[in-house]
């Protein structure tokens, strides 16, 4: 396994396997590996010979106040599981590599920022993307994988790739879970054992919206109101949003008319944790009918 600091040299890398044929495949990650970032390598194994991790935490995506500092890290035991899952190269510069003196060229979206984690982290998916188009320009990947449990940051890399012509395939793999439901997240280790308990009522109250959505519920107020409830009768929970959402715009949904995804932000004790589901409304026997003789005709 390579490990390339130098941006020059992960590019002539890149050129050099692009030129013997080989499919780069890039999984972009800021470190602290867990299963969930290992589920994004074994899935990137399956599209190309070339399998690059970056480990980069990038402080252009924190704001003022935020967790830079104290994100956390550990690049031995990350170069260990990396080995492990037979990576072939590791790109981890500092940040005056990838930034430099006199840098002053952000990659700015001007309407999915507007909705869920972009209100409360106004300079995070400026960041993202920036980074993002970066790993893009020295990786050179065919392929890069990103994880659902971010799914606006997912949203946000497919769109900077229609917008800005970039030839890569984007991957985006479920999200994975601890055995109780709790989304794998680096930040996890900030909860103690109580906050790890109410940290579950994220997962528990997408799940009862599912459960509301299967059993006929429309109105968006009503599901949203349920999960706050549930979220708030658990200890040290602070709510920063919970959306129903149209898939594709993120735009705020009414009336759960077709699927929706549902989003949400909950800080628990100092661990900002994220989580969503894709929500089905239930079709209707007439409706499903209706949709049949179409279908047929
Ligand atoms: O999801 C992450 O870990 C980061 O936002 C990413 C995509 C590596 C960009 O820094």
């Amino acid at each position: 396994m390579e490990i390339i600091t130098v941006i020059k040299d992960m590019q002539a890398r890149s050129d050099k396997m692009r030129q013997e044929g080989k499919t780069v495949v890039l999984v972009p990650t800021m470190g602290f590996l867990h299963e969930g970032h290992l589920s994004l390598i074994r899935e990137g194994r399956a599209y190309g010979e070339d399998l690059v991790v970056s480990i980069f935490v990038n402080p252009a995506q924190f704001g003022p106040g935020e967790d830079l500092e104290s994100y956390p890290r550990d690049f031995e035991r990350d170069l260990d599981l990396l080995r492990k899952e037979g990576v072939t190269a590791v790109f981890s510069p500092d940040a005056q590599e990838m930034y430099g003196e006199n840098f002053q060229t952000f990659v700015e979206l001007e309407k999915l920022p507007k909705h869920l984690c972009g209100l409360s982290r106004p300079v995070f998916f400026r960041g993202v993307a920036t980074v993002v188009t970066k790993l893009f320009n020295i990786v050179k990947p065919h392929v890069a994988i990103f994880g659902e449990k971010d799914y606006q940051q997912l949203m946000v890399i497919r769109q900077l790739v229609r917008d800005l012509n970039f030839e890569i395939k984007i991957v985006g793999t479920r999200t994975i879970r601890e055995t109780d439901g709790l989304a794998m997240s680096s930040r996890n280790t900030y909860l103690s054992e109580n906050q790890r308990i109410s940290a579950l009522a994220l997962n528990q109250s997408l799940q009862k919206a599912q459960e509301l959505v299967e059993n006929g519920q429309k109105d968006t107020f009503g599901i949203i109101d349920t999960a706050a409830r549930m979220i708030r009768s658990h200890r040290e929970t602070e709510i920063d949003y919970i959306a129903i959402c149209d898939p594709e715009t993120l735009d705020d949904m009414e009336t759960i008319d077709r699927p929706a995804r549902m989003a949400l932000a909950v800080k628990v004790g100092k661990a900002r944790l994220i989580d969503n589901i894709l929500l089905k409304p239930k079709v209707s026997e007439s409706n499903f009918k209706k949709r049949s003789r179409k279908a047929d005709q």
